[in-house]
């Protein structure tokens, strides 16, 4: 008995770490993407790591030849498979209200507005001032978990070959099974129009079906290779009082001209809604549990320390009860959210 689950054991750990080396992964050719355009080898979060694509490199071969060939019927009849294999979001009509309804305007960037939090006015502390990101600050941490259905994010080379545009929409309806009127189809273009709006005066924004792409976009925006990724390490601490331990402010706690923020967007495949965010402070906070003192999570938070261009009934300044440009505003960055700053 002892042998036999001691030889599972072994066989899963073998089997276990051969999968995470295998160089041909998609995971491997991320991470030597990353290290390559980044020129560092700064901690990648594990999530974001864990979300590029499960195909394998012949099956990635073989529906990115469709997709360069747009030959989108051959990808709808082979729907199933893509759905399953590729690890996307994909479901029959009926069930669709459900994942609406989970996903919709409950989700913090998921409607319209970049900085719209209305929808979620009843839970309190999302916002707060920096000066509370001092040691031993007790404060309540909002709800951060990511509510929107777990999927991954396409190899590159099938989701730059794919449609991605409005314009377009009888095609993706095609490749995902997208009934007319059905609520994947809203999802899509609700998600494509999204992408597709104009960027606000001095912004810069771009949606991202890939990793590779998110990277790509953030050198781009902070104007040099040497970029890192900041990210709250999980949802510990989550709707319950926090204090805070040890705080450092990333850049020697200076004000960084630009930094980019990407969310994630509903769609059958991972996809990433990215924008510049100038003039922020960005810190990294020990979250620790206020009673135990023990530390519960690695906390990420940024301070948008220009609000003169803000709505003045922004929920952060009826929260903060100030206004308009006369306050800094900070908060979490929530799961699955991603900021990118230049490496430290
Ligand atoms: C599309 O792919 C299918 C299956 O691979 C193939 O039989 C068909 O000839 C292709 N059509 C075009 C227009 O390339
Ligand atoms: C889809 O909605 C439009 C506008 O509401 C309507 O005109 C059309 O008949 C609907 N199509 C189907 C197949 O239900
Ligand atoms: C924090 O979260 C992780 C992952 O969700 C969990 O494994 C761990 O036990 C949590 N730690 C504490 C101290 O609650
Ligand atoms: C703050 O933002 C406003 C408008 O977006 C801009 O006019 C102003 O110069 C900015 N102030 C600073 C100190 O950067």
């Amino acid at each position: 008995m002892t042998s036999l689950l001691l030889f599972i054991f072994l066989t899963s750990l073998t089997v276990g770490s051969a999968s995470d080396q295998n160089p041909l992964s998609q995971k491997s050719n991320l991470i030597r993407y990353w290290n390559k355009q980044t020129g560092n080898s700064h901690t990648k979060p594990v999530f974001l790591l864990s979300k590029a694509s499960p195909l394998s490199a012949v099956e990635s071969a073989s529906f990115s030849k469709l997709a360069t060939t747009h030959n989108y019927s051959a990808l709808s009849s082979r729907f199933s498979a893509f759905c399953a294999s590729a690890n996307l979001l994909c479901f029959p009509d009926s069930s669709l209200r459900t994942i609406t309804d989970a996903a919709g305007c409950s989700f913090s960037y998921s409607c319209s507005f970049k900085y719209n939090y209305d929808k979620r006015s009843h839970t309190t502390g999302i916002f707060f001032r920096e000066s509370m990101l001092k040691k031993g600050t007790v404060m309540p941490m909002p709800d951060i978990q990511d509510k929107l259905p777990e999927r991954s994010f396409l190899p590159r080379s099938i989701s730059s070959k794919l449609p991605f545009s409005t314009s377009k929409i009888s095609e993706l309806k095609l490749v995902f099974h997208a009934g007319d009127n059905s609520t994947m189809e809203t999802m899509i273009v609700e998600t494509l129009s999204d992408c597709e709006k104009a960027p606000s005066l001095g912004e810069t924004k771009r949606c991202v079906g890939s990793a590779e792409d998110m990277i790509d976009f953030s050198i781009s925006v902070l104007g040099r290779r040497n970029v890192a990724i900041r990210a709250t390490k999980n949802v510990n601490g989550s709707k319950h009082s926090i204090m805070i331990g040890w705080v450092k402010g990333i850049n020697g706690g200076k004000v960084m001209q630009q930094s980019m923020t990407c969310h994630q967007r509903l769609f059958p495949y991972l996809v990433y809604s990215c924008h510049s965010d100038p003039k922020v402070r960005v810190y990294e906070a020990d979250i620790l549990d206020p009673n135990s003192k023990a530390k519960i999570n690695d906390g990420v938070a940024i301070c948008h320390m220009n609000t003169s261009s803000w709505n003045p009934n922004h929920e952060a300044f009826l929260e903060l009860g100030s206004g308009p440009g006369r306050i800094e505003v900070c908060h979490w960055i929530f799961e699955n959210d991603l900021t990118w700053t230049v490496a430290d």
